[in-house]
């Protein structure tokens, strides 16, 4: 038996099984069970894949008990309060920090790319009114397949960052059509003299020859909102960004299904959750009933922006958040009723022995939900947002997983419980 190796033994027989331990640069080892099947013709059982690592990846570490968060070994807090949002997807996708002149170049091509084929408007045409700006924003960036077919082949490294520019410039412009196609307003085209997030915000508000107010600490929060989401591991969303792209499908086609992953109110969907849920409660009078629910375990009902799957003891992302949140409660005008709700909730949770126990802090979602409600952005936006933020994660995701040329298609095994073979009656 080697040293580093696990050994399992199959109790009924006896038999006994050497499975490789593999060391991370930092994190918990890893035991290789791709021959588990092959060795031992048993399949591994992991419901939610609480204990799989999926891929090899040199991007973004979680350590989930210290509150540890960092992109390509960049620690989250240093990114997020001392670096841009393109510095960080720069990051995500070359692996280095920006130059000031390569920032600089890096900003000019995804301008050059901001804008999107006039015939995509039929698209947003077709979907009815009100319609959710997810569901415009998930068959959109689908759709940007067929209206940029020039470069969808895979193996030629131009054309794998011609797409990664592509979908990182347009989605803000498909975000903000979508919502403004939502809503019947008119659409507003990318300003060229404006940064990234602060071109996303003029195109969500503005109207046509219109002048619109951007203060810079909203820009500067939003900002900061689009980095903290930019990477997250192998999280719901990135999973089914990098299972579509094992099939060697191309990367809208992957970012989309990103989208569709996101959009659930257990992942991206949670921060509109919690405004809803605030206004759902109502009033600071009825906080206890809501606790009272959320301890019930005959009640389905959560407290939404509580608990993560990773972060057990705090989220280091709801850290900063949650001097964002305070900051801007003095600049901005915050709708103090919802905060008062926010802010007895927040109190209960972190001092019940309920959330204490099972750890559940407040996670990114509970205060970025907060916030996005600050800066007047829609809630119906918030999940849009998420997809604005995570998209260079997902791309750097699916750019990594290309480059290993050991990839294998994404096939997980199944326990089958169903019935055994059934006799049809004739
Ligand atoms: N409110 C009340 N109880 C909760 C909550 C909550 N928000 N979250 C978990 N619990 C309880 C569970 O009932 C369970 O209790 P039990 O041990 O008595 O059975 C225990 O805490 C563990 O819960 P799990 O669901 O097993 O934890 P898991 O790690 O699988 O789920 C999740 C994490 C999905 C985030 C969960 O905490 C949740 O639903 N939170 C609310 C939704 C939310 O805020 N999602 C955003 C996640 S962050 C992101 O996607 C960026």
């Amino acid at each position: 038996m080697a040293n580093n190796s696990i050994t399992v033994i199959d109790n009924r027989t006896g038999n006994k099984f050497d499975f490789p331990i593999v060391q991370p640069t930092i994190g918990p080892d890893v035991v290789d069970i791709s021959s588990f099947y092959k060795n031992t013709g048993m399949f591994t059982f992991d419901r939610g894949f609480t204990s799989t690592a999926s891929c090899r990846s040199n991007i973004t570490y979680i350590d989930g008990g210290a509150g540890k968060l960092m992109y390509r070994g960049y620690d989250i807090g240093y990114l997020a309060t001392k670096k841009t949002f393109l510095d960080a997807t720069y990051l995500l996708l070359h692996k280095e920090l920006p130059t000031k002149e390569q920032l600089d170049n890096f900003n000019l091509e995804l301008k050059k790319r901001s804008f999107i084929n006039e015939s995509m408007k039929k698209l947003f045409d077709a979907f009815p009114d009100n319609a959710h700006p997810m569901a415009i924003l998930s068959s959109a960036v689908a759709a940007l397949s067929a209206f940029y077919s020039d470069s969808l082949d895979m193996d030629t490294p131009e054309e794998v960052i011609e797409m990664a520019h592509r979908i990182i410039a347009k989605i803000p412009t498909i975000a903000a059509f979508s919502y403004r196609y939502s809503k019947g307003l008119p659409v507003i085209y990318p300003d060229l003299d404006k940064g990234f997030t602060e071109n996303f915000l003029y195109m969500l508000r503005a109207y046509p020859h219109g002048y619109v107010e951007l203060k810079p600490i909203e820009v500067e929060a939003l900002d900061t909102i689009f980095t903290l989401h930019a990477d997250h591991e192998q999280n719901a969303s990135t999973t089914a960004v990098r299972v579509v792209a094992s099939t060697q499908a191309h990367p809208y086609a992957a970012v989309s299904s990103g989208v569709g992953a996101l959009w659930g109110r257990a992942h991206g969907g949670a921060n509109e959750s919690v405004i809803r849920q605030l206004e759902m409660i109502g009033s600071v009078d009825n906080v206890d009933k809501f606790i009272a629910k959320a301890k019930d375990k005959n009640d389905p009902f959560r407290l939404m922006g509580f608990g993560h799957r990773v972060y057990k003891n705090f989220d280091p992302r709801a850290t900063i958040l949650k001097e964002l949140r305070d900051k801007l409660t003095d600049e901005l005008d915050i709708d103090s009723h919802l905060l008062e709700i926010a802010n007895k909730i927040e109190k209960i949770a972190l001092s019940d022995e309920y959330f204490v126990k099972r750890h559940l802090y407040p996670n990114i979602d509970f205060y970025s939900g907060l916030i996005l409600n600050a800066l007047r952005i829609p809630k119906e936006m918030f999940a849009v947002i998420f997809v604005m933020g995570r998209t260079p994660g997902w791309i750097a995701q699916w750019v990594e997983l290309k480059e290993q040329k050991d990839m294998k298609i994404a096939r997980p095994r199944q326990l089958y419980l169903g019935p055994l073979e059934r006799t049809p009656k004739s």
